[in-house]
């Protein structure tokens, strides 16, 4: 049969379930690839973030609900032109606050195959294909981080979703008892093991050092107090780059008190990890590999755009935690060698977010992404020499560290500097925040974005102190 004969047949479906035509989708697709590709080539011209007032949103984008359809062109154009533009540009060359999203195009089409397959990777049966592609980026991933072969892992929404999967999976290997983290993991992991009913007396949570890194030696003694008053010890949370200054703890001493002791090693590198697939970044991050489970963010580091958090974890323990198998789900059961999704995590029906790793791994290579995650390491450092150059204004506060750097205006008080940030920020030129280091406000730039330039830093900068 002929597509002709198929539109005259008792089969004939039109191709939208709610009835747009054929010759209007493919209108409407391509005039949203136009529409993306339009921002993404006049990005830099954009204000790196923008907001607006909440009743001016709702008045543009509320009303009532629409008993018949409107048209789809001036839907596109008030979603592009009044929800999209109110936001931050993550991917903006002079986006430097928190951790900017600089995702690349060939994942987002990646995506966009995915969502318009309405793809599904929650069982084997149902979805052996994207389940491949989740499997083979999964290892893809394990190799780059450079942790053992058998590793499993599982792709989720992004790092507070995979360290709270890490936990829920680590507890049912090695039960509950205490946790040991430090006053610079980042704030969603002490949150998950909350909501996963770990006690408060269970969460230790060690001062860090001068250096803002995990002090090993208040990590043993911390360990030896709470055998000897009869708790037990479980698990250390390591950090592979902290959000506020991309330190990274030691990991090759946490990792042999970890094995002395007899715990679990999690390591958050939601932010960092990623730098291991530059010769630096590997130096800089040794021990990492040595997680019992890793996280990493390819929604930051990796290019990707949101959402996309990885767990790379040790073999079986998901599926040990996980596992549901109701009669209702009796038909699509794995096989040996195959992988229901759905029995690594807290998702059951969940979209193959694996799709745009894979097309992005593949049409870029780990070469080129390699250069980009080197470019934004040297772009901190850039930032950090251009700093001390003016040492008599500026203060480096902490030295450039895998992609942040922190530093303060000399004399400026906490609220002044918060100022120069937001006013900065309100400009458009550039968006800057600040944080809290031991209780001192400093200003600060994550600069891994590669399409960022040395004069968008030093003009940063300058602005700043202007
Ligand atoms: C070190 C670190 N861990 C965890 C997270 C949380 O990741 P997500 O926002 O993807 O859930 C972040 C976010 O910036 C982070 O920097």
């Amino acid at each position: 049969m002929t597509d002709k004969d198929d539109d005259k047949s008792e089969f004939y479906y039109p191709p939208d379930t709610l009835g747009l035509e054929t010759e209007q989708m493919r209108r409407l697709g391509y005039q949203v690839v136009d529409m993306v590709v339009d921002r993404l080539a006049r990005k830099h011209r954009e204000a790196a973030i923008s907001r607006a007032e909440a009743a001016q949103l709702q008045q543009a984008l509320g009303g009532p609900l629409p008993e018949q359809g409107l048209s789809p062109e001036a839907s596109l154009a008030l979603l592009a032109d009044i929800a999209l533009i109110h936001q931050q540009r993550g991917d903006h060359p002079r986006y430097f606050a928190r951790v900017p999203g600089p995702s690349s195009f060939a994942a987002v089409l990646g995506e966009w195959l995915g969502t318009g397959f309405n793809t599904i990777a929650a069982s084997w049966a149902g979805g052996s294909g994207p389940a491949t592609v989740e499997l083979v980026v999964i290892d893809w991933l394990r190799q780059l981080m450079g942790l053992p072969a058998g590793t499993e892992g599982v792709l989720v929404s992004g790092g507070s979703n995979a360290s709270l999967t890490a936990f829920a999976a680590a507890r049912s290997t090695v039960g509950s008892g205490v946790v040991y983290l430090t006053d610079q993991t980042h704030s969603s992991l002490p949150r998950a093991l909350e909501q996963l009913g770990f006690a408060a007396a269970e969460i230790r949570i060690l001062e860090s050092d001068a250096d803002l890194r995990m002090p090993t030696t208040s990590l043993q003694c911390a360990i030896a107090a709470d055998r000897q008053a009869g708790r037990r010890p479980v698990m250390v949370i390591a950090t592979a780059g902290t959000t506020n200054a991309g330190t990274v703890d030691p990991l090759e001493e946490i990792a042999a008190i970890c094995a002395r002791e007899n715990l679990w090693l999690h390591i958050d590198g939601a932010y960092g990890a990623p730098a291991a697939i530059t010769p630096q970044g590997r130096e800089y991050l040794r021990g990492m590999a040595r997680a019992d489970s890793l996280v990493l963010d390819p929604h930051k580091w990796l290019f990707q755009p949101y959402d996309v958090g990885c767990l790379l974890i040790r073999a079986g323990v998901l599926e040990t935690c996980f596992s549901m198998n109701p009669e209702y789900l009796q038909d699509v059961r794995a096989g040996s060698g195959e992988v229901d999704f759905r029995n690594r995590g807290f998702e059951l029906s969940r979209r193959c977010r694996a799709l745009k790793l894979w097309m992005s791994l593949r049409t870029y290579g780990i070469a080129r992404i390699r250069d980009a995650i080197q470019t934004g390491i040297g772009l901190a450092e850039y930032a950090e020499a251009y700093l001390r150059r003016q040492a008599e204004k500026w203060e480096v506060v902490t030295p450039a560290q895998i992609g942040i750097v922190c530093f303060a205006l000399r004399g400026a008080s906490a609220a002044a500097q918060r100022r120069r940030a937001q006013a900065l920020t309100d400009s458009g030129f550039a968006c800057v925040t600040t944080t809290r280091l031991k209780n001192r406000t400093v200003l600060r730039l994550c600069t891994i974005n590669p399409l960022t330039t040395k004069s968008d830093i030093a003009e940063t900068i300058d602005r700043l102190g202007r």
